[in-house]
This record gives C-alpha cells, sequence and structure tokens, in this order.
C-alpha cells in the first residue's frame, strides 16, 4: 500500500492524500468533482484519480467504501476539514468510559486485554491529547511481558488512572479543535512566564503581571536531590498559578488562552511536550492537565519580587531564575529601581 501511496502522491499529484493501514483519504475545494462511471458516483477528481489507479494495478475495492462528504469519518474520528476539528461520535465515547471502568474495576486481565484497551485509548487521545498521562502506568505494567493469555492484576495506580481518564472523557466535548495545538508559542502567547529551579529553590516570574513567585526545595523530600523534578514542579506551580487564580484567564473552546512557560530543563519541556514521563513524575503531568482533583502537596510561597527584594531576600533567592535570568532579570531591574535599591540593601547585608 505503501508504494501505491506513494505513486499517487508523486506520479499523479494527489499532493494531500493520506493513508492509514488500508483507510486513504484527503481534502480538495468542493467545486473540484468529477464522476467516476463504474459507480456512478460525484466524487473529488483525485479520488477518481486513486481509484482509477487501483483499477489500473487490478486493486479491489467497492462503491459503499467510496465516500465524498464535508464531514469524513476517517478510523472512527468525525474530521470536519472546514471547522478544522476532529469529533469522537457520543456512542463511541460512552463505550469507551464503559469498557475503561468495568477494566479498572476487574482485579486481573489477560496481556492481550490489557494491550486491546491500551490501543483504543491510546487511539481516543488524537482528541483527547491532554489525557495521555492516565497511560503511564497501564504501559509500564505491561512492559517486557508477552504470554498474551497471562493474567496481569490491576494494581491501584493503573486502578486511579484509569478512573481518572474515564471521569474526564466524560466531562470534555469530543471535540477537539486543531487550531488548538497549531500555534507558535514564540510569539502568539496571550502570556509568557520564566521558570527555573536549583537544588536549593525554585520561582518563577510573570513580567506582565510584574510578579514572581519563589519557594524552597523541602530538602526533607525524598526528590530533594532530583533537579529534573524541581524543574518538572516549577512549570507546574506556574500553570496552576494561572489555572487556579481567582480571575482565571480564559478563552473560547476555538481559541483558549495561550500560556507559553519558558523553562531551560529540556527534559522538563519533553515530558511536558509529549506527556510521557516516568511513573514517578507522572502526577505532574496529571496535576498539570487537570490542576484541582489529584494535587494536593506542593504550594508555591506567595510574594512579589519586589516584595521579597524590599524584605531583603538574599538575590540568590529571587535569582532562583538563574541561568535563563540573566538578560530578562536585570531588564526587570532596569525598569524597577525599586527592587535594585532593595537588592543591593539585602546584598549589603548578606
Ligand atoms: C499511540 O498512537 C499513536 C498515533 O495516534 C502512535 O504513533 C503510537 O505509536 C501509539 N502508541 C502506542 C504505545 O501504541
Ligand atoms: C501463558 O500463560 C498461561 C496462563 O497463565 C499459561 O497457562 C501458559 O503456560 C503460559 N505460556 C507460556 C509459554 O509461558
Ligand atoms: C465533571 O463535571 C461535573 C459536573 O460539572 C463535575 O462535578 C465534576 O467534578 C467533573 N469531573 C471532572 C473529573 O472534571
Amino acid at each position: 500500500m505503501g508504494l501505491v501511496v506513494w505513486v499517487a502522491i508523486f506520479v499523479l499529484n494527489i499532493l494531500f492524500l493520506c493513508c492509514y493501514v488500508d483507510d486513504c483519504f484527503g481534502v480538495t475545494t468542493d467545486d473540484d468533482l468529477e464522476t467516476y462511471e463504474p459507480y456512478q458516483m460525484r466524487l473529488a477528481r483525485v479520488q477518481v484519480a486513486l481509484l482509477r489507479l487501483w483499477d489500473f494495478l487490478g486493486l479491489p475495492h467497492g462503491r459503499r467504501k467510496q465516500f465524498c462528504e464535508y464531514i469524513l469519518d476517517v478510523i472512527g474520528f468525525l474530521i470536519d476539514p472546514n471547522a478544522l476539528t476532529a469529533t469522537l461520535p457520543p456512542e463511541s465515547k460512552s463505550e469507551l468510559i464503559q469498557q475503561v471502568r468495568m477494566f479498572a474495576n476487574s482485579r486481573r486481565r489477560t496481556l492481550h486485554e490489557w494491550q486491546q484497551l491500551a490501543g483504543w485509548m491510546n487511539w481516543s487521545l488524537n482528541v483527547f491529547p491532554l489525557y495521555r498521562p492516565a497511560l503511564c502506568n497501564v504501559y509500564a505494567k505491561m512492559r517486557g511481558k508477552s504470554n498474551q493469555s497471562a493474567l496481569i492484576f490491576v494494581n491501584k495506580a493503573v486502578r486511579d488512572d484509569l478512573l481518572w481518564f474515564a471521569d474526564h472523557v466524560e466531562n470534555s466535548s469530543g471535540v477537539f479543535f486543531f487550531a488548538n495545538i497549531d500555534w507558535n508559542p514564540l510569539v502568539e502567547a496571550d502570556l509568557e512566564i520564566y521558570g527555573d529551579a536549583c537544588l536549593t529553590g525554585l520561582g518563577f516570574w510573570v513580567p506582565a503581571d510584574n510578579l514572581g513567585l519563589s519557594a524552597l526545595v523541602d530538602q526533607g523530600s525524598e526528590m530533594a536531590h532530583l533537579i529534573f523534578y524541581w524543574e518538572a514542579i516549577t512549570v507546574l506551580a506556574a500553570i496552576h498559578h494561572i489555572t487556579r487564580s481567582p480571575n482565571p484567564r480564559r478563552g473560547t473552546a476555538e481559541r483558549p488562552f495561550r500560556l507559553t512557560i519558558r523553562s531551560d530543563s529540556s527534559n522538563t519541556v519533553n515530558i511536558f511536550n509529549s506527556l510521557h514521563a516516568q511513573p514517578t513524575y507522572n502526577p505532574i503531568l496529571t496535576a498539570a492537565v487537570e490542576p484541582d482533583t489529584r494535587w494536593s502537596g506542593q504550594s508555591m510561597q506567595a510574594g512579589g519580587a519586589t516584595a521579597m527584594a524590599e524584605d531583603g531576600a538574599p538575590p540568590h533567592i529571587i535569582q532562583a531564575t538563574g541561568r535563563w535570568a540573566s538578560d530578562a532579570f536585570q531588564f526587570y531591574i532596569r525598569k524597577n529601581p525599586v527592587v535594585l535599591n532593595a537588592m543591593l540593601a539585602a546584598q549589603r547585608r548578606d
């Protein structure tokens, strides 16, 4: 099939042709139609060209599998290229939720059943991309196993994740807007936050609000020596700061509020980007996509940068922002001479 698709794209010039297993689909303008004689159907011109290629190669196809519509069913999702949305139809959604809950409430399942469920949930992430962390413990539990009929326990971590997934999918509209992921975080953000951490403290800075928040790392924590953990917590704290504020900035479903958080930790960027982390870090991700229910431990210690400096906090705490900060931080201080004075005072006291 790959070779046939290659011929269609590079020889027949069908530019927007996509293929999933043996499903082919694409887009075209609605005035570009042609009749495919054998089926007596008005179809997209590129679709007719593809059918003729199949005829030429002797590949079988059926009339009832040809569609040319404004909204197309592609591997179970309704794709609307005009609205730029993908939708999970309500009946598929409820069936998925029901199966996930049944699995969560069972004690043991065969590896084969685990794989089926994971595959089904993974497929649904096409429209619920934020709920990917729900699969972390599921995959961890399946790793290294190969006997399809061997039973695997549904442990508490997996059960919690599955029920979390089911609850969230249930509340979600099932409509995914492609525009929500297609934006440039460097130039199209509504708000930017700079965050950084070291093994003694963490902090972030919201330039638009003239606000900086910092906290000390709890040295008694079993994570105290893991810098990656605190870098990720910093990003989570910044997200919570925005989403849990008494007057959260809101967008609309079509155009949600866009937040860029800058971090100099590439591991952190990777886990938030892929929403995939080791089980130890996974709660940070679930807490990030659903700020209210699961996370109750960490909280940032409030205090504007100005207030902190006036209090005589030593500069290294304000500059938990360290490596990214030198330029931005100095710019901030130049614009806010009060902070500069307070910091000089603090430094002298040090
Ligand atoms: C999950 O689905 C994506 C495509 O939607 C695929 O690329 C990925 O390999 C799948 N992951 C697993 C572990 O099956
Ligand atoms: C796979 O697991 C089943 C059920 O536990 C068991 O009966 C069978 O012997 C196992 N097969 C192999 C090859 O280990
Ligand atoms: C789902 O929506 C209901 C009703 O609005 C709400 O009470 C519940 O907390 C929501 N669940 C989640 C997981 O967001």
